[in-house]
């Protein structure tokens, strides 16, 4: 773990504690009181709670309390942080002036302190994680609940006393405070010493204007429709079988036919992502290349009409469920290019492809098959090809290997548990590749890139 240097500390201070005098955090501070600074005992609580956080350093009120320049705070918390590195003996204490804890070890690959077997401690690294999960879906609620109360719209012209914040929000100024202080626990707002409420830079995720804020997953993740299947994971986990119709008797597609309102969300959910990107992988993938494309799978139709206004010349095919499909003939013809493109409602798995195409392009659809869904598709669209060596186009996830973060992983578990589909890594590609007649001919990024197929 990386030592707590002056320039973080004036950070996690200003960001957390607020800026006390104009500029009082400039200059050489490494000496100079806090309380000189305009910093208080409890404003030094703020920046403590900050680094517990941040750091997993659990500092007693002993300690703090003889803490009074940023030079006694850097002192302590890297004498933990030495304390912890690989290079130091094993054992070491959790609690800097604790003398109760001592069954704790450094874990040499994270260097998180984890207690030994059948020892707890609630306020170690990894028992916080574990505590976090088990509270997960709270923890959930009430981030979606302060997403819906528009906290951090409300508070994203500056902070709020909690009096104001609820009035705005229409909200119980008792519980909107109890709520804020668990989210405040997290980072996700931050509470003053005198119950004024500020905005953190995570909590700018939460404003409704942010093109890249998670409201709308918020929101996603809260349907009965992606949140209840959730509850029949264990029966995903052991039989590979979606929870989806598990929990609803249908598939998500049929529910998604019949609930005209989830449709609508998904329709919006869906295009809020695609509308976003659609220009920039555009720019990205210059299908200019090719005369015409068959965009399987095509949802709305949107990004095929983007990508015909783009290239005059280009003509396409798009092809998707009955339903979805209908609604692409409105999109296209929004766009004036509904002349230059045949749509077909049909379904991948089982009917024909059209055969033509200098290129076949399919966008987050893989990742809602099964292997042997894939396997079927990719053949489907093999035969179409024929000798033609027409290129094939997919976008979807490469996963990261390893232990290393990928978002794409989170959401290969919604895929098993909705669709019964997954997400890949590039060895899985290759396989699939192999197995139905393809190479693979680009190296993708990972996470989310295209692959480009030529038929072998
Ligand atoms: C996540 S959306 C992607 C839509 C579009 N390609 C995009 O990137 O915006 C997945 C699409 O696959 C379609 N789809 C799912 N299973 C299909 C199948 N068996 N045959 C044809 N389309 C299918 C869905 O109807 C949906 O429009």
């Amino acid at each position: 773990m990386k030592e707590l240097t002056l320039e973080k500390l004036i950070d996690l201070t200003r960001t957390h504690a607020g800026e006390a005098e104009e500029g009082a955090l400039d200059g050489d501070v490494i000496d100079v009181l806090f309380t000189n600074l305009g910093y208080d005992s409890v404003a030094l609580l703020e920046v403590v709670g900050q680094i517990k956080h941040q750091y997993g350093i659990d500092l007693s009120d002993e300690t703090v309390g003889e803490m009074r320049t940023p030079r006694q705070v850097l002192d302590k918390v890297n004498e933990v942080i030495g304390a912890r590195s690989p290079s130091h003996p094993v054992k070491e204490r959790q609690h800097v002036t604790d003398n109760a804890s001592t069954d704790t070890r450094t874990d040499k690959t994270t260097d998180a302190v984890v207690p030994d077997e059948g020892h707890f401690l609630p306020n170690d690294l990894y028992g916080l994680q574990l505590v976090l999960l088990a509270s997960g879906g709270r923890l959930f609620q009430i981030v979606h609940a302060l997403g819906e109360l528009k906290i951090a719209d409300h508070l994203d012209d500056g902070p709020l006393p909690i009096d104001e914040l609820a009035r705005r929000a229409g909200a119980h100024e008792l519980s909107l405070q109890r709520v804020l202080r668990c989210s405040a626990m997290l980072g996700i707002f931050a509470e003053g010493p005198t119950g004024v409420f500020r905005t953190t830079p995570v909590a700018k995720a939460l404003t409704s204007d942010n093109p890249h804020g998670v409201l709308p997953l918020l929101r996603y993740n809260h349907m009965e429709l992606t949140a209840r299947p959730f509850d029949e994971i264990l029966h995903s986990v052991r039989t590979g079988e979606p929870a989806f119709p598990k929990t609803f008797g249908v598939s998500f597609n049929e529910y998604l036919e019949n609930n005209p309102e989830a449709d609508r969300f998904c329709d919006d959910f869906q295009s809020y992502w695609a509308r976003q990107f659609a220009e920039e992988e555009l720019d990205q993938w210059d299908l200019g290349r090719f005369g015409s494309i068959a965009d399987l799978g095509g949802g709305d139709g949107y990004f095929l009409a983007q990508a015909l206004r783009r290239y005059p010349a280009m003509t396409a095919w798009l092809l998707d469920l009955p339903w979805m499909a209908k609604k692409a003939e409105g999109v296209l013809a929004e766009h004036q290019v509904a002349d230059r493109a045949q749509i077909i409602g049909g379904d991948l798995l089982t009917d024909p492809v059209p055969e033509g195409a200098e290129a076949y392009f399919v966008k987050a659809v893989f990742m809602r098959f099964s292997d042997q869904q894939a396997e079927h598709a990719l053949r489907n669209i093999r035969t179409a090809i024929g000798d033609t060596g027409a290129r094939l186009l997919i976008v979807d996830s490469v996963l990261k290997p390893g232990n290393a973060w990928d978002h794409g992983k989170l959401l290969d578990v919604d895929m098993l548990v909705l669709h019964g589909g997954r997400k890949r890594t590039l060895d899985d590609w290759h396989g699939l590749f192999s197995r139905t007649g393809f190479r693979l001919r680009n190296e993708p990024v990972y996470h989310w890139d295209l692959l480009e197929c030529e038929p072998v």
